[in-house]
């Protein structure tokens, strides 16, 4: 017997084929043990309903669409930035706040003197935000200690947050996320210490399931980042790349290279970049977020994406500073209308997408037999308007990982 089952449901399963959306009508879905144990139309039950399962749920014609995914935030942090956002509303400019020491070397300082219980008492409200919009699964980066003890500090605390909150939680290294010289000494040395004694420790406690940097004129240069890159490939762990976002550094080219599972911002992104990208099968993480609130003017090349044919992700990138996100699904419309995202597009950049950036296809990130039973239940009449109303979406029902909670 099934734990569950929905009737009468309208599925948008957002599997790829014929039609958009993946779309099911008449639906039902069944979850057993944590698990999609049945998806299909009702008339495809394998017996009656009551038979079926221990607990039968009329869906009244709601839409079901796999729970959101965000793929790329720094969510675990300490303190705030809005005093630089006030300088930037003044003219000042993202990088120059930066090098006076300040950006992301304001949010290390403050990182670097928290406890791990007072990172966890901050970032719990910002995921129960994205919770209460049915995410189910949220990558967490560290890169706000460039030490090795706050880096650590970071990942412990994204780790225990996932296991209390019921959240899937994949966790990056990012000690590769700037090197300011009044925090880190000696840039070299610092990068010895992350090749040499942050990936391998750090890795064998099992914190880290996947390999980050900011290759940026303002942090890492490519043969840094490679470094780094060799170094995650040592150990087993796949990579990711903050790559393009102010200048052209063929950040692109780079993340192909190493076989990255993604390559995020990519304003600046070359078109030979994104072919490469396509043949890696490496995913674009597109953060309308970040653009916005920089006042970017230069959209990543969605067109060129397209016709390369790289996959497109879309996230929150919530963080202090470039973009202090309370919400994934606010990053919907806004794919749509900064960068000229479908509202498919858009949903699949949160679902299918997103779950192929963190390497997760095979386990979420769609509606089929045998993944985790991630979705949320939605009373509207077209799943496109996940990607047109403009914030405080609220499904009416979240199934995490089976849990179900309606
Ligand atoms: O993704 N680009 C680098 N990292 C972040 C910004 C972090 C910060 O400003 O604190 C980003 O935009
Ligand atoms: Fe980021």
């Amino acid at each position: 017997m099934w734990d569950h089952l929905w009737l009468g449901a309208r599925l948008a399963t957002m599997r790829e084929g014929p039609g958009p959306y993946g779309v099911i009508i008449d639906g039902a879905l069944g979850v057993k043990d944590g698990r999609i144990a049945f998806v299909g139309p009702e008339a495809d039950l394998p017996g009656r309903p009551a038979d079926l399962a221990h607990d039968v749920r009329p869906a009244h014609g709601a839409w079901v669409a796999p729970a959101p995914i965000d793929c790329h935030t720094h969510i675990v942090f300490a303190g705030e930035r809005a005093a630089e956002f006030e300088m930037r509303a003044a003219g000042a400019r993202y990088e120059d706040i930066h090098r006076a020491g300040g950006g992301i070397g304001a949010t290390v300082r403050a990182t670097r003197a928290a406890s791990e219980n007072e990172l966890i008492d901050a970032a719990r409200p910002r995921l129960r935000a994205l919770m209460a919009e049915g995410v189910s699964t949220v990558e967490i980066k560290s890169g706000y200690g460039l030490e090795f003890a706050t880096e650590r500090r970071m990942l412990r605390a994204a780790r225990r947050l996932g296991r209390e909150l019921g959240l899937r939680v994949h966790t990056t290294f990012l000690g590769a996320h700037a090197a300011p010289p009044s925090l880190v000494k000696d840039k070299a040395a610092y990068l010895t210490e992350i090749v040499e004694e942050m990936i391998p420790a750090l890795a064998s406690e099992g914190l880290v399931d996947a390999v980050d940097a900011f290759c940026e004129s303002i942090a890492f240069t490519p043969e840094e980042t490679a470094r780094v890159f060799e170094a995650a490939r040592k150990h087993g762990l796949r990579v990711k790349l903050h790559a393009d976002q102010i200048s052209d550094r063929g950040g692109a080219a780079l993340a192909a290279k190493f076989g990255a599972l993604s390559a995020d911002h990519l304003e600046h992104a070359s078109a030979d970049g994104l072919a490469a990208m396509a043949k890696a099968g490496t995913v674009a993480v597109l953060l309308p977020g970040a653009y916005l609130m920089l006042r970017d003017t230069r959209p990543p090349p969605v067109a060129l994406m397209r016709e390369k044919g790289v996959r497109m992700a879309v996230a929150s990138d919530a963080n202090p500073g470039s973009s202090p996100a309370r919400s994934l699904l606010l990053m919907l419309p806004l794919a749509c209308a900064l960068f000229g995202l479908t509202p498919e597009e858009a949903l699949a950049g949160v679902t299918r997408e997103a779950a192929r950036a963190l390497g997760l296809l095979d386990e979420t990130g769609t509606l089929e037999a045998g993944k985790s039973a991630d979705y949320c239940l939605w009373d509207i009449g077209h799943p496109r308007e996940l990607s047109y109303w403009l914030g405080n979406m609220r499904p009416q029902a979240i199934c995490r990982m089976g849990q179900l909670d309606a």
